[in-house]
């Protein structure tokens, strides 16, 4: 069967940091940094990305590059007959399940942005009530999701050159300039330097054995790193691409990406004078009212700003719910040879099912729990504590120790390639598996 490829090293690179920078970077970063130390976290977020998520990433890109293979049939490639194997299928599991939960809040910010498009963001209503009869009402959200579904799955079934590199070529930069433009207005609002503060002041009296599980999963779920997303990609890389400049690349991006989402959110927050919430709370309540409060005077200013934001959320979501579902369509492309259109519409049909599932537990089926979670806070519970950080620590512990080590160092052709041994083999591993433990102890 043809396979796919990546035409050029600036769309390998392009993909891959369009998978890592998601809605993760945008909302989630930033808070777990206000409210976990300011400065002190981002230390510690750099040292769980340099140590432990980036050399998985590299390792990713070691496995998908060395085998050309979906990521189930890498480790049929490099390692035949040995159980590396359950690493891939847990890897499509976990693909499968973001992507499921993912694209919910993604349909939010699909919603989000067509309402502020249209204006209906800046009728000065209550946007608390507004977020939680949208949640829960059975229908809307279903349709969103639906919608933003069939948008991931247009990109994943036109294919890898066709397809995922050039729209990450055209969505990426478009992304990154909304991200500058953003900032820039954000930083020059009144009072913007006291939401600075808050982002930026270190803390370390707030540090703790949980902020440090927090900012390993942060890394991972911001890097996409874990789940074999990444060695999918490379499996399309062409031999021209350097594996470890190229994680370093998307390193810098996402971690530049999530702190200006600080620089945006923070000073308009602290501008207005409201405390800032987290999570949904935070970009679907607060910030449509920062938008009101800090350009109610000028509404094209407010109109701008706010339809910007949500475009580049529904942007960055776009490019990393991408990147999901082409783990779990390479992998009934390739193992079932079903053409690429087939593959990827049984992945949307079955996302769907458990998308809307997952939004049903904000409404309808809230009472229903398995574990005493809902079903979307059971998949984010099974992939964030779970699969990814066990995926991360088998993908290293593969190449580190069981990969062909000749294969291993000409993939890296790299003169750091001793240090990423060390790291693959030891550092990470052990850092990963001492985190992931005391995670699943501390619940
Ligand atoms: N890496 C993606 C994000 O941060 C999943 O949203």
């Amino acid at each position: 069967m043809e396979r796919g490829n990546f035409g050029s090293k600036i769309g390998a690179v392009l993909a891959s940091a369009g998978s890592a920078v998601g809605l993760g970077n945008i909302w989630r970063f930033p808070t777990e940094c206000g409210s976990n130390g300011g400065a002190a976290f981002i230390l510690i977020y750099l040292m769980c990305v340099f140590f432990l998520a980036m050399p998985v990433m590299v390792a990713e890109f070691v496995i998908g590059r060395s085998s050309h293979s979906n990521v189930v049939g890498s480790y049929r490639v490099l390692a035949p007959g040995k159980p590396w194997v359950v690493s891939g299928f847990m890897g499509v599991l976990a693909g499968f399940l973001v992507l499921s939960y993912y694209s919910v809040v993604a349909g939010w910010t699909l919603d989000y942005t067509c309402e502020s498009l249209v204006g209906n963001l800046m009728s000065g209503s209550d946007f608390g009530q507004h977020f939680n009869d949208f949640v829960s009402s059975p229908w809307r959200p279903a349709l969103f999701l639906t919608v933003f579904l069939l948008l991931t799955h247009y990109v994943v079934a036109t294919g890898v050159e066709k397809g995922i590199e050039r729209y990450s070529k055209i969505m990426m930069p478009l992304l990154l300039l909304i991200i500058f433009v953003l900032a820039a207005f954000s930083l020059t609002m009144p009072n913007a330097m006291e939401g600075l503060r808050f982002l930026l002041t270190p803390d370390f009296s707030k540090v703790t054995k949980d902020v440090v599980i927090s900012a390993m999963g942060q890394a991972f779920f911001s890097l996409s790193v874990g789940m074999g997303t990444l060695a999918t990609y490379a499996s399309y890389f062409n031999k021209e691409t350097r594996l470890f400049s190229s994680a370093v690349g998307v390193c810098t991006i996402d971690t530049l990406v999530a702190v200006s989402a600080g620089f945006i959110i923070f000073p308009a927050v602290f501008s207005v004078g409201v405390s800032a919430d987290s999570g949904p709370g935070l970009v679907f309540i607060t910030l449509p009212y920062v938008f009101q409060e800090a350009f109610g005077g000028v509404p094209v200013l407010e109109y701008i700003f706010s339809g910007l934001f949500y475009v580049l959320l529904l942007l960055a979501a776009l490019t990393s719910s991408i990147s999901m579902h082409e783990i779990c369509t390479a992998y009934i492309h390739e193992t079932f040879k079903l053409s690429r259109p087939k593959a990827a519409t049984i992945v949307t049909a079955l996302c769907l099912l458990m998308g809307i599932a997952c939004s049903l537990s904000f409404g309808l089926w809230k009472e229903v729990t398995v574990m005493g979670k809902g079903f979307f806070d059971l998949f984010d519970f099974i992939t964030a504590k779970f699969l990814m950080p066990l995926g991360g620590l088998l993908i290293c512990t593969f190449v580190g120790w069981d990969m062909n080590k000749k294969l291993v160092a000409q993939e890296l052709d790299s003169r750091f390639t001793p240090l990423l041994m060390v790291l693959f083999s030891w550092v990470a591993p052990i850092g990963i598996g001492i985190i992931f433990i005391y995670g699943l102890i501390s619940g």
